[in-house]
């Protein structure tokens, strides 16, 4: 059983970078995974996640609809993930133990021009260890890590009550209920909205003994 896993700090991050950032680094080494992003040779591990775990996600991520979904179509999206990230309008990460998909994070630039979205799913046999919490707690760090970020905001279906316990464990604020954009599967349509501005965030300590490493790709290396 893994411990609940802690965040990196933004303190951290501006050390061990060379800031300023203008994206996020491409792999984040936590105490109990690594947050990075896709490879094309993640596919199998990938789908691997997602089948295993079809009935526990079909409720809540709208994409489940277009699963199982063949290798070809699954690099195709690691290669629109490679875009959006260049383009910064998305910051995909899978959360790894070793070679095997736990789970999945990003960060989403599609709520304000100075603001950024934070999605999870964990795979059903990885829950309740705390790493959908030290996911969303590290993606906040590095969305506002970011210059122009000044918050981040986590929505989720007003019945998906795990999903609340995220932003509720990290210190969000609830700011308000509204109609979902993407309604989920099984939701009621009602999305609530978290918030936490970069003036607020005081992200839980990570032990002394496992200081997250954060990496850039190094240029010309594949995805
Ligand atoms: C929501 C999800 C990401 C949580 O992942 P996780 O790694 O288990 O999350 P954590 O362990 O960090 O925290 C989960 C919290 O929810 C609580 N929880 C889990 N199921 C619950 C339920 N049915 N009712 C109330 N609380 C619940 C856990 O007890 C825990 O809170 P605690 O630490 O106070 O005990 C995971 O269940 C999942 O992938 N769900 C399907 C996809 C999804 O809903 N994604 C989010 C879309 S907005």
């Amino acid at each position: 059983m893994l411990p609940a896993a802690p965040t990196v700090s933004p303190d951290h991050i501006v050390k061990t970078m060379k800031g300023p950032f203008t994206s996020p680094p491409d792999e984040v080494e936590l105490a109990e995974f690594v947050m990075r992003r896709y490879r094309r040779e993640d596919s199998a591990a990938l789908a691997a996640a997602v089948t295993e775990s079809l009935e526990h996600l079909r409720p809540w991520m709208p994409w489940i609809a277009l699963e199982p979904t063949t290798l070809k179509d699954r690099e195709r999206l690691f290669a629109q993930w490679d875009r959006d990230w260049a383009e910064g309008v998305q910051y995909s990460y899978g959360m790894f133990l070793e070679d095997r998909v736990v789970g999945g994070a990003g960060l989403m630039r599609r709520i304000a021009p100075d603001g950024l979205e934070i999605g999870y799913w964990v795979h059903q046999d990885f829950v309740g260890r705390g790493l959908a919490t030290c996911a969303a707690g590290t993606l906040t760090t590095l969305g506002l890590s970011l210059p122009e970020v000044t918050h981040v905001e986590i929505h989720h279906d007003k019945a998906n009550v795990a999903s609340g316990r995220i932003p509720e464990k990290l210190g969000f604020s609830l700011l308000r209920e509204q109609p979902s954009d993407e309604p989920a599967p099984g939701g009621t349509g009602v999305s609530l909205i978290w918030r936490m501005d970069g003036s607020h965030w005081l992200p839980p300590p990570f032990p002394r003994s496992d200081e997250p490493r954060l990496r850039r790709r190094r240029p010309g290396r594949p995805n």
